[in-house]
């Protein structure tokens, strides 16, 4: 699974054999460059996923719920999933939490919508956290995590994202739930992993925690391919014969 919020990305994805594109509340992150997802609207998320539908022809599409859209009201949260899925073509919707959030999780699946969880670092929570550090590390907690695991899987939720937890605690939720467990920062234990595209591909800058594997460095590749125009451009290289009409 990668993150994608556009249509060209979400194509080149879809073609390249990822199997579940996230649309990401991320995108407040990456694409409109705030320093948390809270601010990220519906509506918005929407915007997101109708430009990632149009590019999809094989993978499932997820959408996350933004912050705001369904945590303590259950009605709206069915009315915001409802929304996602009717103006995006999406498959399923994604939101964070685990007994906080059974009602609307409970709501919005008795619509028949599909419901992917999300535990461990939910970043949607960074009030009241304060920090992005790694998540259930007390035994406590632990327990917490592999109880709320559960509980979605009793919920119907169809698959769980695990982020930033310990490897073998992640490991243990992968082992006594039978719904496919996708981690970030969550070690190898588990069925699938999630990476947001930006930081995979090197886009993102000043981001690299443990757990980001940087499979290009398209920041600098693009970098590169800009200031190269500019000289182009500047030194009148640009368009040349076979260029122009
Ligand atoms: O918003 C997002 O990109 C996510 C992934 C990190 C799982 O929720």
């Amino acid at each position: 699974m990668l993150t994608a919020y556009d249509y060209s990305m979400a194509k080149l994805l879809d073609q390249a054999g990822v199997d579940v594109i996230l649309v990401g509340d991320s995108a407040a992150n990456v694409m409109a460059g705030y320093p948390t997802t809270l601010p990220i609207t519906l509506d918005q998320m929407i915007y997101h996923g109708v430009s990632v539908v149009r590019g999809v022809n094989r993978a499932l599409v997820v959408v996350d719920m933004p912050f705001g859209s369904y945590q303590g009201d259950s009605l709206e949260a069915l009315r915001s999933a409802v929304r996602i899925m009717k103006e995006t073509g999406a498959d399923a919707v994604k939101l964070e939490g685990g007994q906080e959030e059974a009602d609307s999780i409970r709501n919005i699946i008795s619509a028949g919508i599909p419901v992917m969880g999300h535990l461990g670092l939910t970043p949607q929570s960074i009030n009241q956290f304060g920090t992005y550090a790694v998540r259930a590390t007390t035994e406590m907690e632990a327990e917490k995590l592999l109880q709320d695991a559960l509980l979605l899987e009793k919920l119907g939720c169809f698959s769980l994202v695990l982020e930033k937890i310990p490897a073998e605690l992640a490991g243990e939720v992968s082992r006594v739930v039978s719904i496919p467990v996708i981690g970030i920062g969550a070690g190898n234990r588990v069925d699938g992993q999630v990476l947001v595209m930006h930081d995979m591909l090197g886009i993102t800058q000043g981001f690299s925690p443990r757990f980001l594997r940087r499979y290009h460095d398209l920041g600098t590749e693009i970098t590169k391919a800009v200031s190269h125009y500019v000289e182009d451009v500047k030194a009148s290289c640009f368009p040349n014969e076979n260029e122009q009409y």
